[in-house]
């Protein structure tokens, strides 16, 4: 495994997190019990992963709670949130206190290191920061909280607008940003600023739903050049990333899809989710693979660098859900 150091929190953190929620929860979405997906949390540790995310939505505290009980609490970093505004309701500093400490429950420990709000929207973002964060500032005091951060909800904010507005405010330690192949405007809008201010960056959406669909992605790519947006050859081939895939390149999509994210300069933790034992290892192999050709990357910036059209940022909560 590599290790880099998360910001200004000053932790020290595998290059791979091992992301919780997305798609698969760990598995148990398809099925698996929870000791089958908390296995799969231990290997990812066993690789050397050290970066553990959840979030009571994802119904995987219980299994990270499993797995620590075999893994020393300070081997591993773990992330979890709060829910900010959902269904029309603001959430108290209470209740996300609440929140809060049903997660250190659920997961057998007495802090979190890491503890995010979650998706939070530009319309939430003053709420966030007036009313929630003074209640996380205390609970960091307390001790059950090591450091606080701000996920984004890509799905909606195709532009980083919460996170171009929370580089100003010192709370906010470490941030979760959307990036993909085809969604790379936090390139500008995002990473100079947490570079320069030392704002820790974990990395979602890197290959979501989208890259492990081909045809999709021919399709939506076909959509775009339809629209003008993209070069038209694009739309004209049922493998238009075809290229990234050769010898001396990337052996397979997925793994130029990691790859592509993880060495985006000003990213700290690559988040990746499966509920698969397979998956897990090669996703591992694929993140400690160099850096794509340069041409290859460079091919991906041109092609798609500019654009704003949120493709692949879909919820796993099914079509027109916004978390
Ligand atoms: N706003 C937020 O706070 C927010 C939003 C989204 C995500 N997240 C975090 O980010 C993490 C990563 O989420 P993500 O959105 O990037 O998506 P993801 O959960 O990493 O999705 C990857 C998808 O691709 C499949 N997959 C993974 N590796 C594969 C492989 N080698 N071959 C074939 N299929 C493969 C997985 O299914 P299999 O199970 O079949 O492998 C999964 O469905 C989440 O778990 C969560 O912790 C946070």
């Amino acid at each position: 495994m590599q290790y880099t150091t998360l910001g200004k929190t000053g932790l020290r953190v595998s290059v791979a997190g091992l992301g919780t929620g997305g798609f698969s929860r760990m598995g148990l979405k398809s099925g698996k019990t929870e000791a089958e997906a908390a296995r799969l949390v231990l290997d990812a540790v066993d690789l050397g992963v050290n970066f553990i995310d959840t979030a009571p939505p994802y119904g995987t505290e219980g299994v990270v709670g499993l797995a620590l009980k075999s893994i020393p609490r300070d081997r591993v970093v773990v992330a979890t949130k709060s829910t900010v505004h959902r269904n029309n309701e603001w959430w108290t500093p209470q209740r996300v206190v609440a929140s809060l400490d049903n997660s250190l429950k659920l997961m057998g420990t007495d802090y979190v290191d890491v503890f995010n709000l979650h998706a939070v929207e530009a319309h939430e973002y003053d709420y966030a920061l007036n009313t929630l964060a003074p209640a996380l500032v205390e609970q960091k005091r307390k001790g059950k909280i090591r450091h606080i951060g701000l996920t984004e909800n890509p799905i909606v904010d195709h532009t980083n607008e919460t996170l171009k507005r929370a580089v100003n405010d010192p709370v906010w330690e470490v941030f979760m940003v959307g990036f993909h192949m085809m969604h790379q405007v936090a390139r500008q809008n995002v990473f100079p600023a947490t570079r320069r201010k030392g704002i820790g960056t974990l990395l979602m959406f890197a290959v979501r739903s989208i890259f492990a669909d081909p045809p999709r992605v021919a399709r939506e790519i076909k959509a775009l050049a339809d629209q003008g947006l993209v070069e038209k050859w694009l739309g004209e081939t049922a493998d238009p990333l075809g290229f990234l895939v050769h010898e001396g390149g990337a052996a397979s999509l997925i793994e130029a899809a990691y790859r592509f994210a993880r060495h985006e300069p000003g990213v700290d933790v690559t988040l990746f989710g499966t509920g698969n034992a397979a998956h897990l290892k090669a996703n591992i192999a694929s993140l400690l693979k160099p850096p794509l050709p340069e041409a290859d990357r460079a091919a991906l910036v041109k092609l798609f660098g500019h654009l704003t059209a949120g493709v692949g940022l879909d919820s796993h909560q099914g079509p027109g859900a916004t978390r």
